[in-house]
């Protein structure tokens, strides 16, 4: 699980100081924390804005633990439907404890690579932030019979690397784009065999995926995206964000 990269600066703003324990002295949050979420929305934000593209319907392909979900909602106010799509059960089960239920919640992390340590927080102030958003949530690997309606804006990030065919994942997302409809989607190409069930499928540049007459590149971007292995251990990333408008063809 990677709760505290992805929620530890949410908590810290809401003013949760519990003390993440370490096998080792004190690690600062400073290490701990990813930018990544909230400079990804902004990224996406500012083409919208530039744009004059005011999305009400989201898509969201591996939603995890739901921050990518809870920052488009944030920058966009006009978002009033999301669709989140995650085939992990406990990923998908920590969103909607922490986006639509708003509670109590017990939130793990790394003490060290052995071991996990536990702190409670209240994800009320999140799901506030959420309260005039109607979900749907859906529990399965994502393809072309997933959704069956079309959205404003349709993000997937980090996602084509870490599952078993990229390309059925990339066609199905295209599909559900409205025409003048939004597609972000990032990769840090990290392909591997664990994951990918076709090489020739793995891509060096996620524009590729794109037709020039049927779609407009808004924007791209490079931005750091970080794991954490164990308390003292992180591995950066850089994911290559490419921002495309759906076309009338
Ligand atoms: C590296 S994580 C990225 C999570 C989040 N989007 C982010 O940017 O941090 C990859 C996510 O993709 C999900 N995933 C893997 N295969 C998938 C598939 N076929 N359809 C939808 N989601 C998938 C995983 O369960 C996981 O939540």
């Amino acid at each position: 699980m990677f709760f505290e990269t992805h929620w530890l600066d949410v908590l810290r703003d809401h003013g949760n100081q519990s003390v993440l324990e370490s096998k080792s002295r004190h690690v600062s949050d400073r290490f701990i924390i990813s930018n990544h979420f909230n400079e990804v929305a902004q990224s996406i934000n500012n083409s919208l804005l530039i744009n004059n593209i005011h999305p009400q319907k989201l898509l969201e392909v591996g939603s995890s633990l739901g921050r990518s979900s809870y920052e488009m909602i944030k920058a966009h106010g006009g978002i009033k439907n999301v669709t989140a799509v995650e085939p992990s059960q406990a990923f998908m089960k920590t969103y909607k404890d922490i986006l639509l239920k708003g509670h109590k919640i017990d939130f793990t992390y790394i003490k060290s690579r052995q071991q996990l340590g536990h702190i409670t927080f209240d994800s009320s102030p999140i799901a506030k932030v959420c309260a005039d958003v109607k979900f749907e949530l859906i529990n399965k690997e994502f393809d072309s019979h997933t959704v069956d309606e079309q959205f404003d804006l349709v993000v997937s990030l980090n996602v084509l690397d870490q599952c078993p065919s990229p390309n059925t994942i990339v066609n199905a997302l295209k599909h559900s784009v409205k025409v003048g409809g939004v597609l972000c989607l990032s990769c840090t190409y990290q392909w591997n065999k664990k994951h990918l069930l076709d090489s020739s499928e793995a891509v060096n540049d996620i524009n590729d995926y794109f037709e020039e007459n049927q779609w407009k590149c808004l924007s791209q971007h490079e931005h750091d995206y970080k794991f954490r292995f164990s308390e003292r251990f992180s591995r950066l990333f850089s994911a290559h964000l490419v921002v495309y408008q759906k076309l009338d063809v």
